[in-house]
């Protein structure tokens, strides 16, 4: 059974008012569930509200309500004064400006409307993306965190030190409401501690070949923590972690890993282990490179009818080539190309001219949301091309599509010509 510190306690005896009790009930729940024998103080809490797109079964449009009955698992209604954590949000079921173009209907237009107002009175940040880092969300070493998304976990974890387990809609909002959550898991030095050696014998350069290698490990690997060491030393940037991440987590669970002599709890191999002695040494070369980007293209024939990118949301970086890529160029007539990134990011693209040139190339610029977490895809998209690992692996179970996988510059090209032409060089 969990131990609960005074303030806990006060909390769970409804001291401090009927939501943080109703949180307090569940976390302790929780607690309990995983074993966990005390909470921890977080002050970040990355949240899932922006529900995903179920307005045929969601007929009532009150936010506290919906959030009792959807994140505080009660029928009663109870009322929310002021979130007490810092905290971003999961993104949303639509882009909240431009969800015609999305298809999205409307009700549920109009539920994301109910939900903006209840954040907004709440002290619910209006974030709305995959990717909280690119943000403002960037938490210091060694703190406690509760966040949710798979891809954003392992950012937290191994890129900052910062430490989270992979938390769900039910955990994250009880958790932001009394800002406790169990110290458990990756909360715990012990278990960060790397499981596995991965021997990177091929230089890994490009945002493709990180996506690469995580989807290798994460199959690989599934829950443990690898630990990659590089032959050829380079400096991973944001978007090629962030790559790495998305990857590992959808072929596999990975939420903590190291990279030797790059992420903060690695400067050795020695440290990233921990003490721990390797379970496994995977070597990671240019067969198991070939092997990861064919699982990842299903699609047969040469015909592409979206492109799809920027999953998990785009960087700056990212922005910035794919509006060099695609200036003074038309997307071929029977292609759609939705580009996704944060609506903080979007509004730089904005000033300078990258949303313009997507625009005037016949492509859409959009915030807040993804067609995987919607299922909102353009109509009759059938074959879709993508430089995302987690887009390729999830697109053919949740949206039917067949897949390309491949550069951003692959992709582009798809986009202007209707045609696949990508390979693996
Ligand atoms: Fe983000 Fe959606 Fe991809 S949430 S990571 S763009 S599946």
């Amino acid at each position: 059974m969990v131990e609960l510190a005074r303030d806990e306690q006060e909390m769970l005896d409804g001291k401090h008012g009927r939501a943080q009790q109703r949180s307090m009930e569940i976390l302790v729940q929780y607690a309990d569930a995983l074993g966990a024998e005390q909470f921890v103080d977080t002050n970040n809490v990355h949240l899932f509200v922006g529900f995903h797109p179920y307005p045929e079964v969601i007929q009532i449009l009150d936010g506290d309500e919906l959030a009792s009955k959807f994140l505080l698992d009660t029928d009663e209604k109870i009322t929310v004064d002021y979130v007490k954590a810092f905290n971003t949000t999961h993104i949303w079921a639509m882009d909240l400006d431009r969800w015609q173009v999305m298809g999205a209907p409307e009700s549920l237009h109009n539920l994301m409307e109910s939900i903006r107002a209840y954040c907004i009175r709440t002290g619910i940040s209006l974030s709305a993306t995959c990717t909280p880092y690119q943000v403002g969300n960037l938490p210091t070493r060694g703190e406690h965190c509760a966040w949710t998304e798979s891809s954003a976990v392992p950012f937290c974890n191994a890129v900052l030190g910062a430490r989270t387990n992979t938390e769900a809609a039910h955990s994250a909002f009880p958790s932001a409401l009394t800002g406790k959550i169990p110290l458990w898991g990756l909360h715990l030095e012990e278990n960060r501690r790397g499981t596995h050696l991965i021997d990177v014998q091929l230089d890994v350069n490009s945002i493709m070949d990180w996506y690469l290698l995580g989807y290798y490990v994460g199959e690989v690997c599934q829950l443990a923590v690898p630990v990659y060491e590089l032959r050829h030393k380079m400096v991973p940037n944001i978007s090629m972690l962030k790559g790495l991440n998305a990857a590992g987590a959808s072929s596999g669970g990975i939420m903590m890993y190291h990279i030797v002599g790059i992420t903060p709890e690695a400067p050795s191999r020695q440290a990233a282990f921990g003490g721990n002695k390797s379970k496994e040494t995977i070597v990671y070369g240019e067969a198991q490179r070939r092997k990861a980007y064919e699982n990842l293209n299903c699609a047969k024939g040469e015909t592409v009818d979206l492109v799809n990118i920027g999953c998990p949301h785009y960087s700056l970086e990212q922005l910035r080539d794919v509006a060099r890529l695609l200036d003074g160029k038309k997307i071929h007539e029977n292609v759609d190309l939705w580009i996704w990134t944060a609506y903080q990011l979007k509004s730089i693209a904005d000033r300078n001219g990258i949303t313009d040139t997507i625009k005037k190339a016949g492509g859409h610029l959009m915030t807040d949301s993804c067609p995987l977490n919607t299922n909102l895809f353009p109509k009759g998209a059938s074959v879709v091309a993508t430089d995302s690992a987690k887009h390729a692996h999830y697109a053919p179970a949740i949206g039917g599509l067949d897949v390309y996988f491949g550069t951003m510059e692959n992709c582009i090209d798809a986009a202007v010509t209707g045609k696949w032409r990508g390979e693996l060089k």
